[in-house]
């Protein structure tokens, strides 16, 4: 499969130190506010990569649901593959791939989980569905049977919380990802792409630029 033709110039825009703000934290919402703005589908969406038992690393997708000066916050099953990782090595990447803006954002940080009183409070803002679903999710990450063992685990779950408010399963939470690196890309013309770093040292935060 050749699929070199698949190629294009990114001319989007430029990105220099004059476009920077001084706090990753406001570079990070200017830039999620313009992807929302641009109607980027799924701009929340982000690839979580963790580092487990082994040293291998994993990948997938989740949604960004809060973004404040704690951190980055999405939410799981706490069995799933990723949370065990999570357990054992706590250090993780988000990658914000926004490619109809030419860009990306790549942060380094520490998850921890949220206290399950604030996930509680996500949950019960989740469609009905959903909050089902979680339920039924319950083995994350483990194999299963059939498609059926999912459909008959559905009806399951919901015979059993008729006409009741779904609990949140204690398997089930949030993790809130404290930044220590942050980069912003923006692909450039000719593939020299304009980088730049932001890197905690002490209590401020120093901005390089990277090679492209
Ligand atoms: C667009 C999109 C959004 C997703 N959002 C979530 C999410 O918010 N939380 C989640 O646990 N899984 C989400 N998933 C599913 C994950 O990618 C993944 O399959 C699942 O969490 C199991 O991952 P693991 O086995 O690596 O732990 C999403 C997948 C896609 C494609």
């Amino acid at each position: 499969m050749d699929l070199n033709d698949k190629r294009r110039e990114y001319g989007f825009a430029n990105l220099d130190w004059t476009d920077l703000l001084a706090s990753p934290f406001d570079q990070f919402s200017l830039w999620m506010n313009a992807a929302i703005d641009a109607g980027i589908q799924d701009p929340t969406a982000m690839v979580v990569s963790t580092v487990g038992a082994g040293g291998e690393p994993s990948a997938r997708i989740v949604l960004l649901k809060e973004f404040g000066p704690d951190g980055f916050c999405f939410y799981t099953n706490f069995e799933s593959h990723k949370s065990r990782d999570i357990g054992i090595n706590p250090q993780v990447v988000l990658h914000f791939p926004w490619l109809a803006m030419d860009r990306q954002v790549i942060v380094n940080g520490t998850a921890q989980r949220l206290p399950s009183e604030h996930s509680r409070v996500y949950f019960a803002t989740r469609p009905r569905e959903s909050q089902i679903a979680a339920w039924v999710s319950h083995h994350q990450s483990e194999v299963i049977p059939s498609r059926g063992h999912l459909d008959g685990g559905y009806e399951e779950v919901s015979a059993r919380f008729k006409g009741s408010e779904i609990p949140m399963p204690d398997f089930w939470g949030g993790f809130v990802v404290a930044p220590h690196r942050f980069e912003f890309w923006q692909g450039g013309e000719f593939r020299l792409h304009d980088r730049f770093r932001y890197e905690q040292r002490d209590d401020t935060w120093q901005i390089d630029r990277l090679s492209p």
